[in-house]
């Protein structure tokens, strides 16, 4: 299994210790949640602390932007040293564009799904997509109960993925802990996020180990 540790769960008053840990680990990826307190009820970080975070991690930083009109900052997340740039297909209006420029600026394209918003919205981008990220929360919060309902979900997005040949790997984010992580690995999940179960565990490393044996 893949592992993408949350930033958002991390203690900021220690960024460096907690990088430095991420460096240390087994984690595939870092993930970075930015909000704007539009699309979602809450802000959490931008540009600054991601160039920053840029600087001391060493892995490949997988951005999820939780903000209207992604499109506007394409070179500013490329530009943060993003691997994958996720956006929401309920924040954009011409995702297939969206999807074109951040592929022109040579990251890799990830669309999210919030958890209302159904697999077959992405038939006709799926082939164009390195990624998928499922919301299994309702994203803007760190630490919420997993929603069953994704289980489902996910395995509609593998049998859409299959029908297609799309090549896009498949990313779960919310309420993700080795209980959950287990049914999703069984579900045919490739990438697992994790804030609160990693930053909130005696030893971080250690449930990142965890996830990665899923
Ligand atoms: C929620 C974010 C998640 C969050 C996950 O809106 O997109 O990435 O950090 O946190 P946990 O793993 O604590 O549910
Ligand atoms: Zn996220």
């Amino acid at each position: 299994m893949l592992v993408s540790p949350s930033l958002l769960s991390a203690d900021f008053g220690n960024l460096n210790r907690d990088l430095e840990m991420i460096n240390c680990s087994e984690a595939d990826m870092l993930h970075l949640d930015v909000m704007d307190g539009v699309f979602v009820p809450n802000i959490s970080f931008g540009f600054p602390v991601m160039k920053y975070v840029q600087k001391v991690c060493h892995k490949p930083l997988d951005v999820h932007l939780m903000i209207v009109e992604p499109q506007k900052f394409v070179s500013e997340v490329r530009d943060c040293g993003a691997e994958i740039m996720n956006v929401h297909y309920e924040a954009c209006t011409h995702l297939n564009r969206t999807v074109q420029q951040i592929k022109a600026a040579g990251m890799k394209a990830g669309v999210t799904l919030n958890p209302a918003t159904p697999v077959c919205m992405l038939r006709d981008i799926i082939s164009e997509l390195d990624l998928v990220l499922l919301m299994s929360v309702n994203p803007g919060f760190g630490g919420q109960k997993f929603i069953h309902g994704t289980l489902r979900k996910l395995a509609d997005l593998r049998a859409l993925i299959a029908e297609t040949g799309s090549k896009a790997l498949v990313e779960i984010d919310g309420g993700v802990n080795l209980e959950t992580g287990k049914l999703l690995a069984g579900a045919g999940a490739d990438i697992l996020v994790a804030g609160n179960y990693v930053f909130s565990a005696e030893d971080p490393a250690a449930a990142i180990h965890g996830l990665k044996q899923l």
